[in-house]
């Protein structure tokens, strides 16, 4: 099958974008793309490092700039992003201007729980901070998107096949 337009799942850490992302590519066969590993790659450091070493404000312009020069290619790929991606005003500009914006949502308990290694996010280091900055994150989230889908209680497989539905039903993914 093929996109018409990139896609971007956007939410909250651990609400599976990277996994979704994977899976739902194989199994349409479209290609896809983890912005934060693509920043970790472009500059040679792990996230972690780069909040450490850099600060969150030079993070977040790397992400901004990556974002940009992405939505502009040619060829349109599943794009998974970074759980504050929304927190940019222009980004949410970027990814709607040029695609369509899926909110993956869950619930910050949830979403702790999916961390299997939770000092690979430098921004998630307690659950009560982390009800705190989802919260105040959401109406970012419902506002960058054009649909939403609700991941809790589900596994990579069903969310993957929603997403799939979805982007078949929208005209998004269609075949080659
Ligand atoms: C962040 C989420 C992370 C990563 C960085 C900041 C955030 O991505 O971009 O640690 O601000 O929510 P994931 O959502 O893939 O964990």
């Amino acid at each position: 099958m093929r996109l018409q337009k990139p896609v971007f799942l956007i939410g909250f850490m651990g609400a599976g974008k990277s996994s979704v992302a994977r899976r739902c590519a194989r199994s349409a066969g479209i290609g896809s793309l983890d912005i934060d590993t693509y920043i970790e790659r472009s500059c040679g450091k792990k996230i972690p490092a780069i909040f450490e070493e850099d600060g969150e404000e030079t993070f977040r312009k790397m992400e901004a700039q990556t974002l940009e020069e992405l939505a502009s290619r040619d060829n349109p790929l599943l794009y998974s992003c970074g759980g504050g991606i929304v927190v940019t005003p222009e980004n949410v500009k970027v990814m709607r201007d040029a695609g369509v914006v899926i909110y993956l949502e869950v619930e910050a308990e949830e979403a702790a729980a999916r961390i299997s290694d939770p000092s690979t996010r430098p921004l998630m280091t307690d659950l009560a901070a982390a009800r705190e900055r989802l919260e105040s994150r959401l109406p970012m989230y419902e506002q960058a998107a054009h649909f939403k889908i609700d991941t809790s209680g589900k596994h990579v497989g069903a969310i993957s096949s929603e997403l799939i539905d979805l982007l078949k039903r929208e005209g998004v993914l269609c075949p080659q």
